[in-house]
This record gives structure tokens, sequence and C-alpha cells, in this order.
């Protein structure tokens, strides 16, 4: 292990601060793309699977994903198999590739929620997986179908009951969402829900329409955007959290750094605001050797630099 790569989320140790983003790099299929790409697996600090929930879902109508400026919007819906399948399927296929297993969880209320991780909890008999991490732009069922995101109440709630349920056999991460006013009364209210590390961010709510048609193009009319587009937006809130928020700042609580990373330069920009590791999603759509060319660059600019990547979260916040 390069130390000078390796980072901590929590007692996840991760051999380097790269992580697929969820729902980018699905689960079994996907991750058995990975069985001949030695290089990816030795750049990848940890594999973050697609959104599981309690039953299967078939996600949203068709289509569901269109190219945007310097993007894509998607509506897939949270489409997954169910987690008693995901148990039986997948996890032992992401077990052969002996990295860190971080399963993103969606519920539609926040019993649900919990009901969840306690079956994950129950299953993981072999104690293949590292962490969970809340998604918490799923629409809450209870509350008309408005984001638990936006809501730091039901943030904090969600985080104390999977807590409740889990206690410290997973690191929890609570994966917040952009569409709020202030980021950090959310990460806050997760903080104080027990989470153990924050992730940032989730995709924008946006659209686009036909004009010959003249109807939106996606099958659910509205969808998440991410890719470049968004970068600065997430590189933002990363920065905003670790300078407000004391825990961050101390690196307690650890933030994972998501949004439009498509180059080692976006990846360290990450860094720098305040993210100790970073998720790659859409830029893996494109360009499949994205992991590989960000820990090359990351390993030779930290050795040019007789740097740390933990002493490096954080740099570029001035007071
Ligand atoms: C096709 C697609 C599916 C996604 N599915 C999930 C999901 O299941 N759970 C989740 O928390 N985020 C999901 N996301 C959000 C990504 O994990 C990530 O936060 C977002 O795309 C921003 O990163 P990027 O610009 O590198 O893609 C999804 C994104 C895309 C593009």
């Amino acid at each position: 292990m390069n130390k000078s790569l390796s980072v901590k989320i929590k007692n996840i140790l991760l051999k380097t601060p790269l992580l697929t983003s969820s729902g980018t790099s699905g689960s079994k299929d996907e991750i058995n793309f990975l069985q001949n790409r030695k290089k990816i697996l030795e750049s990848l600090g940890a594999f973050v699977t697609k959104g599981v929930s309690i039953n299967k879902s078939l996600g949203n109508k068709e289509p569901r994903i269109v190219e945007v400026r310097s993007g894509i919007l998607n509506s897939i819906g949270l489409q997954n198999k169910g987690v008693r399948k995901f148990f039986k399927e997948d996890v032992p296929e992401l077990r052969k590739y002996k990295i860190p297993i971080i399963v993103n969880i969606s519920a539609s209320t926040i019993s649900e929620f919990g009901e969840l991780a306690d079956i994950i909890k129950i299953r993981d008999e072999n104690n293949a997986i590292s962490g969970l991490e809340i998604n918490v732009s799923c629409p809450n069922i209870k509350k008309g179908g408005a984001a638990f995101g936006a809501d730091p109440q039901l943030v904090e709630q969600v985080v104390k009951e999977i807590k409740s349920k889990v206690q410290d056999s997973f690191c929890i991460i609570t994966k917040l969402s952009p569409n709020v006013t202030d980021i950090t009364q959310i990460a806050k209210a997760a903080i104080n829900g027990g989470t153990d590390a924050l992730s940032m961010i989730n995709t924008l709510k946006g659209m686009a329409i036909d004009i010959n048609n003249m109807k939106p193009i996606l099958g659910n009319q509205t969808g998440g955007l991410s890719g470049p587009c968004i970068k600065p937006v997430g590189l933002y809130m990363v920065y905003e959290c670790f300078r407000k928020i004391p825990e961050c700042k101390r690196k307690e609580i650890p933030i994972i750094g998501i949004g439009g990373v498509s180059n080692f330069n976006d990846a360290m920009e990450y860094i720098l605001a305040g993210a100790t590791a970073v998720g790659i999603g859409t830029q893996w759509f494109i360009n499949n050797t994205i992991f590989e060319e960000i820990y090359k660059e990351l390993t030779e600019y930290l050795s040019k630099n007789n740097q740390t990547a933990y002493n490096l979260i954080g740099k570029a916040n001035i007071d």
C-alpha cells in the first residue's frame, strides 16, 4: 500500500481516495467488467453500489438518460433488484475484488430505512460490507413525495433510525442533496443524528425539452443533472461544509466529494476544498480508464510535492 495515498473514512481504510459513485458503476454485471482490469482495481479505494431498496424496483418510464451540455440528466428512479437478491447475487461477486464495499441505500419512509439497515446487518454474515451510504434524496411518501434531504429534522431522524439498528457494524455515510438552500444545515443535522461521514453531492434537479414534439424528453419529465457542469457546485458545497462545520474541519467527520470529477485536477480540487475521498460517476461512462489516470497523476503529484493526500485535505480553505 502506498501510504501517501491511503485515507480513512472513519474505520474504512481506503488504499486510494478514489471511489465509484453510486448508481454509475452498477453492481454485479458492471463490476465483472473489472475482472480483467487489474489497474482499475489498484486505483479504487472502495466500491459504492447502486442504490438498494427492500423490494425490487423497476425504476421510471423511459427515456431515462439524456445528454445535455457538459453533463447528463437521468431519471433512472432507483431501479434495483431488492436487498435479498442483492445479497444472493451481487455481494459474493463484489467480495472477490477485495476492496471495501459501501452499499448505497434508499427507502421511502424512516421506518423503511431502519428495516433495510436491519436486513443488511442480518444478511451480512461474512462482514463483507464496510459502509452504508444513505441516499437522502429519496422521495418521502409520508411527506407527499418531498425528498428527505431537504428537511434537516428528517435527515437527523433517518440517520438516528439507521444508527439505532446497526450501531457500529457499518460506517454510516449520509449522502447529501444539493437541492437545498443551505447544505451546511443538512450536514449538521446528519452529524446530530450520528453519521460517521458525509458524501456530497447527489444530482441537481433539471430537465430538457424536445422542441419538435414540444414535450419533456425524459419519461419522468424531470431528472437529476450530473457531470462536469455540476463540479463547481459540488466543490463549493464541500468547501462550505469543511469551513463551517468544526467536526469536518477537524477531519473527525470525513467528506466524500462527488460531482463532475472528470480528471486529476478536479479530484485534487475536491481534496483541497475539504474532501477526504472523491467519488467519480458520469465520467466513468465516457472514459473507462478515468480511475487509473487519476491514480497515476495523484501518485506523481504527491511524490513531487512530498505530500500525503491526508495532509492536503482542506488546504484551500482560507479563514
Ligand atoms: C445514472 C445515474 C444513477 C445514479 N444512481 C444513484 C443512486 O442509486 N443513489 C445515489 O445516491 N446516487 C445516484 N446517482 C448520483 C451519483 O452517485 C452522483 O452523486 C452524481 O451523479 C454526481 O456525480 P458525477 O457528476 O460524477 O456523476 C446516480 C447518478 C447517475 C448519473
